[in-house]
């Protein structure tokens, strides 16, 4: 780290920046919109007007996951206390905003440091000094980092166990397969005698579903299209965003929500010097969110080395929280 990079860091511990964190930009879009059903990966939601955007969705009426989470962590954070223990380092995967975490870290003993890792760089900077202002005996540490990608967590000093934090059913956004990967090398990350908090979305009528996806405030197709925007503004491109439709649609033998930018009529889209045609009604897929069941997100878990501790649902069985601990 340089010693300008050092100065900045303020109330931060230290900090690690990952390569992932940065380029391949480019070459995904192009890669994503030359295949037949044109991609566009939801990690590049996340730059600071998506992460806003995404905070405002965590706000809507409809959109369930983030008030009916917070709750569970409220009601159950002194039991979680006493399942991880004393001096625990935390490692939270994605960690957007860091709010949900207050409440693990306010039940926690002693936790010895809070190691945030996020994609979005300057929101995860922003966020971590936030937040170490807020616990100034604590050691914030943030990696910019894609953790879909290999990085190793920091030796933490006075450390016992580390748990990861794996909040928001960010692991949703993984198709099941790549979800036993991601949980694999959480394991490996981690290291054994450890565990894993993490917010799992639950399967339930489709309705509920749909309201989350497309709410009425439009917040959620803001948020869908902001990924066009942002092809604009860093990669030259040339999409109209009045061109284009947010459509979120429930697909039963996925069981998952699927989000796509539908193309209003035909059109060609030029980027870098690369050209794209949509017919009317062609789309985009940008987001995957995966529902499980109970039982089906404990035998993934086992599949990648978990073995599932305690769980807790909320009354209405909107969204689960499941301690893991490696098996
Ligand atoms: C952050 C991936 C959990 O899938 O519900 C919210 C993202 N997309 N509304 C989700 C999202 C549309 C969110 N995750």
């Amino acid at each position: 780290m340089s010693d300008a990079a050092a100065e900045s860091l303020g109330p931060l511990h230290d900090y690690v920046e990952y390569d992932h964190a940065a380029d391949s930009f480019l070459d995904d879009v192009l890669e994503g919109l030359a295949l037949p059903q044109k991609k566009l990966s939801s990690k590049y939601f996340y730059d600071e007007r998506g992460s806003k955007l995404f905070d405002d969705i965590c706000e809507l009426p409809e959109y369930y996951p983030t008030r009916t989470e917070t709750g569970l962590l409220r009601a159950h954070a002194t039991e979680f206390a006493e399942l991880i223990g004393p001096n625990a380092s935390v490692v939270e995967f994605g960690s957007g905003s860091s709010t949900k975490i207050r409440i693990l870290l306010d039940a926690l003993e002693t936790p010895a440091a809070y190691i945030p890792v996020d994609i979005s760089r300057d929101h995860l900077l922003e966020s971590a000094k936030l937040l170490a202002d807020a616990y100034p005996d604590l050691p914030v540490v943030p990696i910019a980092a894609d953790y879909t990608q290999p990085f190793e967590l920091p030796e933490i000093a006075g450390g016992e166990a580390r748990i990861g934090f794996f909040p928001g059913s960010t692991i949703g956004n993984c198709t099941r397969s790549a979800a036993v990967d991601f949980l694999r090398a959480a394991a490996t990350d981690l290291g054994t005698d450890n565990g894993l908090l993490i917010g799992v979305d639950l399967r339930k009528d489709m309705r509920i579903l749909h309201a989350a996806y497309n709410d009425a405030a439009g917040v959620t197709a803001d948020f869908n299209l902001n990924v066009l925007r942002r092809v604009n503004d860093e990669l030259g491109g040339d999409f109209n965003l009045d061109a284009f439709t947010h459509d979120a649609r429930w697909i039963a033998d996925q069981g998952r929500i699927e989000m796509h930018l539908v193309s209003d009529w035909d059109q060609d889209v030029r980027i870098d010097g690369h050209s794209f045609n949509f017919v009317a009604g062609e789309s985009i897929h940008t987001e995957d969110s995966h529902k499980y069941d109970v039982e089906e997100f404990h035998a993934l878990a086992a599949k990648a080395g978990w073995r599932a501790f305690r769980h807790w649902t909320d009354a209405d069985n909107l969204f689960s929280l499941h301690y893991l601990r490696v098996a």
